[in-house]
């Protein structure tokens, strides 16, 4: 089916007349479009590509509903997107990572539909996805998957006006390729977090600089000397550890996957499974993307005063409700900061468990977010393009969209770079040649 018959099809509600939206307090709104102005500074990739967007409008029509942090970064895609011709309806992919100022500027400046509210429960989170999904949109922008989530479960009737949709997570991504190897998604999906320009600086430099900024504004506790445990050595664990050692903090990694275990090791960091790390650590961070990754048998080994934080995407990785369960006392003792009291232990769990740097911070900087939403903007614009000949699969990043970001980028930050000589190219492409 082509685009255009998808489109006249339905309306575009979120650009008739004033949006609809559900945020805290507009009046917060000239605050908001300051931090976006400010954010903005710090994203020339997508700035460039939302100049493109407004002369070229490739997203002519077209409605998204996007379900991400709303952060003054994401703010500045949401205005690339409608450049390029989108109607979009925004909420919150996480119930504590909203900015409220940014929010209201987003409805009150530059009309774009948003739901969203810092520390919205649960039954308010997903009445948000419901609103953006009462848009009916032709493509979904996901980050962890719940939009699609929902899709799927209740509101099935939306799969066939739905042309593709991007991901921008590693916790999405593998939840929507085990989706894809059930034979149950329905529509395309281009996986933004595979891009060698998303992951490899947004989660190692954005995570690891976010997570000790979350981590420190909670609690203003000095890391240097302290035991440090992160856990999970990923592309997110490699920076957060390659950062709480640049502060000072002595570094231990836990692993279960052999390689990454021996890549901690060798990359100077002590690496112990949790039994024991437990028992030594003075702060706990968890970035795996699984379940109760700290759970009881750790808490009942935990020094008195540990703090424990989570930076992966959802609230899993450490098993509250456990932990809730043998404590005799639980009470907030700072904003984000909840003591449990157990057998007079006290241990400091942050932002209730839930990414530490989006709950106690400002997230990742713009200037790493400039290249994954310039991936976003620009995997949004190859979906529209592209969707006819694609599967119900998870698609990667095109490299030439990974490259072009990377030379974009180096532009901005000043950066040359050499080229092949045409004897380097004979070379790169001949096998006669030898000692
Ligand atoms: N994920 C991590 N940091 C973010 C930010 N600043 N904005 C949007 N999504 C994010």
């Amino acid at each position: 089916m082509a685009v255009e018959t998808k489109i006249a099809a339905t309306p575009a509600p979120m650009v008739v007349g004033k949006p609809q939206y559900d945020v805290k307090d507009l009046s917060l709104a000239d605050r908001g479009k300051a931090r976006i102005e400010w954010a903005g500074n710090e994203m020339p990739v997508l700035a460039s590509i939302r100049d493109r967007f407004a002369k070229d409008k490739p997203l002519d029509g077209l409605t998204v509903a996007a379900c991400l942090h709303v952060t003054s970064e994401t703010a500045n895609l949401m205005i690339a997107l409608k450049a390029g011709g989108a109607n979009i309806a925004l909420c919150a992919s996480n119930p504590l990572s909203t900015q409220d100022d940014v929010a209201a500027a987003l409805v009150q400046h530059y009309g774009i539909g948003t739901f969203a509210i810092k520390g919205e429960g649960n039954d308010t989170y997903y009445q948000h996805i419901h609103a953006t999904l009462d848009a009916r949109p032709h493509m979904t922008m996901d980050d962890g998957a719940d939009t699609v989530g929902l899709i799927h479960s209740e509101r099935r009737d939306l799969l066939g006006n739905i042309l593709g949709g991007t991901e921008e997570t590693t916790t999405g991504v593998i939840r929507l390729k085990a989706m894809a190897k059930d034979g149950v998604l329905g529509y395309p999906i281009v996986a933004v977090n595979d891009a060698q320009t998303k992951h490899m600086f947004d989660n190692r430099y954005g995570t690891g600089q976010s997570t000790i900024d979350g981590i420190v504004r909670a609690t203003n506790i000095l890391l240097a000397g302290r035991k440090f445990v992160v856990a999970g050595y990923g592309w997110c664990g490699k920076g957060l550890a390659l950062r709480a050692r640049g502060i000072g903090a002595n570094v231990i990694v836990t692993e279960i996957d052999p390689l990454k275990a021996l890549e901690a090791h060798m990359d100077g960091f002590t690496v112990l499974p949790m039994n024991e790390a437990a028992k030594v650590g003075d702060v706990f961070c968890t970035v795996t993307g699984d379940i109760h990754v700290l759970r009881p048998e750790h808490f009942a080994s935990m020094k008195d005063g540990a703090i424990i934080a989570n930076s992966g995407h959802f609230n899993v990785e450490i098993d509250l409700e456990s932990l809730g369960k043998m404590a005799s006392t639980k009470r907030e003792v700072r904003d984000y900061v909840e003591e449990y009291v157990l057998d007079g232990k006290r241990l400091y769990v942050l932002g209730e468990g839930r990414l530490i740097n989006l709950a106690s911070a400002e997230g990742h900087p713009a200037s790493v977010m400039d290249m994954s939403f310039a991936n976003q903007a620009l995997s949004a614009e190859w979906m529209n393009q592209n969707y006819t000949t694609l599967q119900k699969d998870v698609y990667s990043v095109p490299l030439a969209i990974d490259q072009e970001i990377a030379r974009l980028k180096l532009a901005a930050v000043g950066v040359g770079i050499d080229t092949l000589t045409d004897e380097q190219e004979r070379y790169l492409s001949s096998w006669q040649m030898g000692t």
